[in-house]
C-alpha cells in the first residue's frame, strides 16, 4: 500500500478515531518473527503540558534509516487509545500518514528526518494504570511493557534505544514537583502560575523505561558515594504524611548500591536516583532509569504499620529495582520473549542481596516456598510456558512466576555449577560485552559459558522447555558401594509434548549411620534420562541428603524411611535440607492420608514421627528462632495439591488442618511456653527479636487449631499489648479464623486504629478473606460492599480477592460459590483494569487438577467469562489458554 496517496486525518475519517477503542482481535506474536526496526531513533524530545484531564504531548523523533535492517518507506509507530492531532516532517505539517488499527504509518522518503507528533491524553480516566495516569491528584507513568504507546506514537519495543530530553510544564500548586529520567537541566516559572522543568537522560534507553512524575510530594534525601568516588543524590518521594515511613527504604537503597558494587562490580551511573511511591499501581515497582516508581506497599514502613515480612519485601524490591539499572537498563531486552534475561537475573540478584543482608538459609527457604506454591502449579497447568516463551498475545500476562522465579533458579544453577568466582567472571563478561545493547537470553548464556568456562550446550534446554522436571531416586547398597540410580523426566506442557533430558545439578551429602557425619558436600550433574552414581567405602547404606540448598528446581520422588527423615530434620547441617526433610515427612504423611491408603496404625505412626521431629525443632537450643519458626511451617496447600494428579482442595485443607490441630494439642504446653518466652521483650528489628515474633505467630497458629479457646485469649492479649504490626497481624490472623467473641472485637479495634491508612486496611481485608473461618465466603461478600472497597485500586482488589482465591476452603466451596465470586470479580474489573483482572484467571485455570465435580464448576465460570462481549486481550488470552 502506498500510504502517501491515501492521506487521512481523524477528522476526515471518523471511523479511524473509533478504531482505537474497538476490541482488538488478539493476535499471536511469535518469537521467531523478530526483525530489527527499520529506523534508528537516536534522540527523542518530549514536551508535556500537564493537566489531570487533558495533557498535551508533543514528541520530536530524530529518525534515521537502520543500516542493519530491511529498509522500509514507512515509519510505523505504535499507539494505543490515542490519535494524532498533528504530524510534522522536518518542520512541515503533513497529511502523508494513516492510522491503521492502532498504528500510525508515516511515509518517509529520505535517509533521516525529524518527525513530530502531537497527542492529547486524559490521565484522570486512565483506570488501566498504563501510560500516564492520575493517582491521588498526582501524575505518574507506567510504561513497561507497552504503556508508552498510550502517551505518544512511538516504536514501542525494547530494542529501539534513544536518549530522551523531556520538558514539562504545569500548575505549580497542583504539581510542585516535576520529575523525569536522568538529570534536571533547567527549570523556571511562567507568569501565569505554571512552572516548567527540563530533564535529560544521557543513557540511551527503550521507551518502556521512560518515566514522568508530577505532584505534591516531599522527599527523604540522602547521598551515596560510589566506589569510584562519585556522589549520588538520593531521594524517596512520597505524600506529605508518609515521610517518616521512608527510612527503611532509604537504608535498603544504600545497602543495595553498596552490595552491587561488591557482589557484581556494578556502579551507579547518574548523579541522581529518585524513587517515587504511588498508591495506585498494577505491580510491585518499576525500574525506570533514574526514576523508579514504586507501589507504596514496597516503600512505606514503620513498626506500627509494617510487618517484619513487609520490611523484608521492601528491602528485596528496592534492591530488585536498583539492580535493574545494570541488568535491565544498561543491558536491556531485544524483545519481550527475552523478559527473563532481565527479570530472572535480577530476581537472582535481589535474592542473593537479601541472603547477604539477613539470614541466608531462611531467605533460601522462603524463596523455594514461593517457587513451589506459585511457580510449580503454573508449570503444571494450562498456562505453563518456558522461561523464554515462544509466543504470546498480551505480554502483560507473561510477568509470571516462571519468568521471574524459575528464571532466577535457572541462572542460580549455572552459578552452582560454576562456583561463585567463575560465575562472577561470566557476569562480568556479560556486562562488558553487552553494555548499551538490547540483548537476548542466548547472549547471557554465551557470556556465562565463555566467562565461567562451562559447557552449557545441553543446559540451554532450560530456556526452551517448560514443566518441572521430576527426578526419581533409588538407592542401592552393594557391599561397601552405594549406588544412586536416578531417572529424570520433564512432563508434557501445552504445545510441548516431548521433552529431552536436561542437566540437573544435585548437591548431596552422604551421612554415615555410625558417626552421623558426612564426608563433605558433592555436586553431581544428572544429564541423562537414566544415570547411576557410585559412592564407595560405606559399610552400611548412608542416609542421603539430596538437592541440598535446592540446587535444582525440580520435584523428587524417593522413598526415604521415616527415621531417616526424622534424622535429617534434626541433624542435617544444610539448613535447607533440614527444612526439606521436615517438609517431606509431612508431605508424605498427608499425601498418603489423602490417597486413602493410611490405616489407623499408619496414621498414628506418621503423626508420631512428625511429632518427634517437631519436638526436636522446638527443643533444639542450637537453632536460631527465625530458622526454628521457618521449620515449623507446614507445606502449603498449593504444594500439597501438586503431589496429587487430581485433588479435592477442601479435603487437602481439612487433612492439613487436622494435623495442625493434632500437633497443637500434642505440643500445647511447648507452644504456650514458647509464646511466653517470645513475649514481652522490647521491639527491635534485630534477628533475635524478629525470630521471637515469628515464634509467637507459629505458636498461635498451632494453638488456634488445637486449643481454640486458649488461643483466642492469648491472641487477644497479644493484640492489645502489641507495639508493632507483626504482633498485631499474627494475633488477628489467629482470631479471624475462630468463631469466638474476641474475633469481632479485635477486627473492629484494628479497623478503627488504622482507618484511612490504605496499606493497613489492605491487611484488614486480606486477613478476613484468607481466614480459616467457616463463613469466610459471607465475610468476603460483605467486605466487597464495604465503603472502603473499590475495584479502582489494585492493592485493594488484590487484598480482598487474591487473598480469597488463595483460601482453599472458601474459594473451593463445593457449590461453586467461590468460583462464581472470582469470575464476577474478573468480569467487573476487566473493563477497568484488564491487566489486573487477568491475574485472577489462573486460580480458575487449575480445573484440570481438581476433582471432577469442582472442575466442571470452574470450567463453567471460565466459559461464562469467555462468552462476555468486549473482553480485554489480557483476560481473553488467559481464559482461552485455561480452557484450551
Ligand atoms: N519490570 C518491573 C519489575 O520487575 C515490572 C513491571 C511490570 N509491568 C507490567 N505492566 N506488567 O520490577
Ligand atoms: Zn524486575
Amino acid at each position: 500500500m502506498d500510504i502517501a496517496h491515501t492521506p487521512a486525518s481523524p477528522e476526515g475519517n471518523p471511523e479511524m478515531a473509533d478504531a482505537a477503542s474497538q476490541p482488538k482481535q488478539p493476535q499471536l506474536i511469535l518469537r521467531s518473527d523478530y526483525k530489527p526496526f527499520p529506523w534508528l531513533l537516536p534522540d527523542v524530545s518530549l514536551d508535556f503540558k500537564l493537566s489531570l484531564e487533558k495533557t498535551r504531548v508533543s514528541s520530536r523523533l530524530e529518525v534515521q534509516r537502520n543500516p542493519n535492517a530491511v529498509p522500509s518507506p514507512v515509519l510505523e509507530l505504535n499507539g494505543d487509545g490515542i490519535t494524532p492531532l498533528e504530524v510534522l516532517i522536518d518542520g512541515e505539517v503533513v497529511n502523508s500518514w494513516v492510522l491503521e488499527d492502532d498504528k500510525l504509518l508515516i511515509s518517509l522518503s529520505g535517509e533521516a528526518h525529524a518527525v513530530e507528533v502531537v497527542t492529547e491524553i486524559n490521565p484522570s480516566t486512565n483506570s488501566q494504570l498504563m501510560g500516564l495516569y492520575a493517582s491521588n491528584g498526582m501524575l505518574c507513568t507506567q510504561c513497561e511493557a507497552e504503556g508508552f504507546r498510550r502517551i505518544t506514537f512511538f516504536p514501542d519495543r525494547p530494542d529501539v534505544l534513544s536518549t530522551y530530553s523531556v520538558r514539562m510544564s504545569g500548575d505549580s500548586v497542583q504539581f510542585p514537583v516535576l520529575l523525569a529520567n536522568g538529570n534536571c537541566v533547567a527549570s523556571g516559572r511562567h507568569q501565569d502560575g505554571t512552572h516548567w522543568a527540563e530533564w535529560h537522560d544521557p543513557w540511551p534507553k527503550p521507551s518502556y523505561l521512560f518515566a514522568l512524575v508530577a505532584g505534591d510530594l516531599v522527599a527523604r534525601k540522602d547521598q551515596f558515594t560510589t566506589m569510584s568516588g562519585k556522589n549520588v543524590e538520593l531521594a524517596i518521594w512520597v505524600r506529605e504524611g508518609d515521610l517518616e515511613r521512608t527510612e527503611h527504604a532509604m537504608e535498603s537503597l544504600k545497602r543495595a548500591m553498596k552490595w552491587d558494587e561488591e557482589a557484581f562490580g556494578r556502579e551507579y551511573d547518574l548523579d541522581l536516583f529518585n524513587v517515587v511511591a504511588v498508591s495506585d499501581f498494577n505491580m510491585g515497582a518499576m525500574e525506570n532509569k533514574g526514576l523508579n516508581i514504586f507501589n507504596t506497599k514496597y516503600v512505606l514502613a514503620e513498626p506500627d504499620t509494617a510487618t517484619d515480612g513487609d520490611y523484608d519485601a521492601i528491602e528485596g524490591v528496592i534492591g530488585h529495582e536498583y539492580f535493574h539499572n545494570w541488568s535491565g537498563n544498561r543491558i536491556t531486552c531485544r524483545d519481550w520473549f527475552q523478559l527473563s534475561l532481565k527479570e530472572g537475573f535480577t530476581v537472582l540478584r535481589d535474592q542473593l542481596f537479601s541472603q547477604d543482608m539477613g539470614s541466608a538459609p531462611v531467605k533460601r527457604i522462603e524463596d523455594v516456598r514461593v517457587l513451589r506454591s506459585i511457580q510449580f502449579p503454573e508449570d503444571s497447568g494450562p498456562l505453563a510456558h518456558p522461561i523464554r516463551p515462544d509466543s504470546f498475545r498480551e505480554i502483560s500476562n507473561f510477568y509470571t512466576s516462571t519468568i521471574y522465579n524459575k528464571g532466577a533458579e535457572v541462572i542460580r544453577m549455572m552459578r552452582t555449577m560454576a562456583g561463585e568466582e567463575r560465575f562472577r567472571k561470566g557476569t562480568d563478561l556479560y556486562f562488558d560485552r553487552h553494555d548499551g545493547e538490547a540483548a537476548t537470553c542466548e547472549d547471557f548464556v554465551q557470556s556465562i559459558e565463555d566467562g565461567a568456562g562451562l559447557d552449557l550446550t545441553q543446559f540451554r534446554l532450560w530456556y526452551s522447555q517448560a514443566g518441572t522436571p521430576k527426578v526419581t531416586v533409588r538407592q542401592e547398597q552393594d557391599g561397601t558401594t552405594t549406588r544412586l540410580h536416578l531417572t529424570q523426566s520433564v512432563p508434557p506442557t501445552p504445545g510441548q509434548m516431548d521433552k529431552k533430558p536436561m542437566p540437573i545439578p544435585l548437591a548431596l551429602a552422604l551421612f554415615d549411620r555410625q558417626t552421623e557425619e558426612h564426608r563433605g558436600e558433592e555436586l553431581i550433574v544428572l544429564n541423562e534420562a537414566e544415570q547411576s552414581f557410585e559412592f564407595s567405602d560405606y559399610d552400611a547404606a548412608p542416609i542421603i541428603s539430596l538437592n541440598r540448598g535446592f540446587s535444582s528446581p525440580i520435584s523428587i520422588e524417593r522413598n526415604v524411611p521415616r527415621e531417616d527423615l526424622v534424622f535429617l530434620a534434626a541433624r542435617d547441617d544444610d539448613p535447607f535440607a533440614r527444612y526439606e526433610a521436615m517438609q517431606d515427612l509431612v508431605v508424605s504423611h498427608l499425601v498418603s492420608a489423602l490417597r486413602g491408603v493410611l490405616s489407623d496404625a499408619d496414621r498414628a505412626d506418621g503423626q508420631e514421627a512428625i511429632l518427634k521431629a517437631f519436638s526436636a525443632i522446638l527443643e533444639d537450643s542450637a537453632l536460631d528462632d527465625l530458622m526454628r519458626g521457618e521449620l515449623l511451617i507446614l507445606p502449603s496447600p498449593a504444594y500439597l495439591s501438586e503431589q496429587l494428579e487430581t485433588s479435592n482442595p477442601q479435603a487437602i485443607h481439612e487433612e492439613r488442618e487436622r494435623l495442625k490441630a493434632w500437633l497443637g494439642t500434642q505440643c500445647a504446653g511447648q507452644f504456650e511456653a514458647l509464646h511466653q518466652r517470645a513475649s514481652g521483650g522490647a521491639y527491635s528489628r534485630d534477628a533475635a527479636a524478629r525470630g521471637l515474633r515469628k515464634l509467637k505467630a507459629q505458636a498461635l497458629i498451632y494453638l488456634a487449631a488445637g486449643c481454640p479457646e486458649k488461643a483466642a485469649k492469648m491472641a487477644a492479649a497479644q493484640y492489645h499489648s502489641a507495639d508493632n504490626m507483626t504482633d498485631r497481624q499474627s494475633a488477628l490472623i489467629a482470631l479471624a479464623g475462630l468463631d469466638v467473641p474476641e474475633r469481632e472485637e479485635v477486627l473492629d479495634a484494628f479497623y478503627k486504629r488504622y482507618q484511612g491508612d490504605a496499606l493497613a486496611i489492605d491487611k484488614w481485608f486480606s486477613i478476613q478473606a484468607q481466614s480459616l473461618h467457616p463463613k469466610a465466603i459471607e465475610h468476603v461478600k460483605a467486605l466487597a460492599k464495604h465503603p472502603d472497597f473499590t475495584l479502582k485500586n489494585p492493592n485493594r482488589v488484590r487484598s480482598l480477592y487474591m487473598a480469597f482465591a488463595a483460601n482453599p476452603h472458601a474459594f473451593h466451596a463445593a457449590d461453586g460459590e467461590g468460583y462464581r465470586m472470582i469470575a464476577d470479580c474478573i468480569l467487573a474489573l476487566d473493563p477497568i483494569n484488564p491487566q489486573t483482572a487477568a491475574r485472577f484467571v489462573p486460580p480458575l485455570g487449575r480445573w484440570r487438577r481438581i476433582e471432577p465435580g469442582r472442575a466442571a464448576l470452574m470450567r463453567a465460570e471460565l466459559e461464562r467469562i469467555a462468552d462476555a462481549k468486549q473482553l480485554s486481550r489480557d483476560t481473553f488470552e488467559q481464559v482461552s489458554r485455561s480452557l484450551g
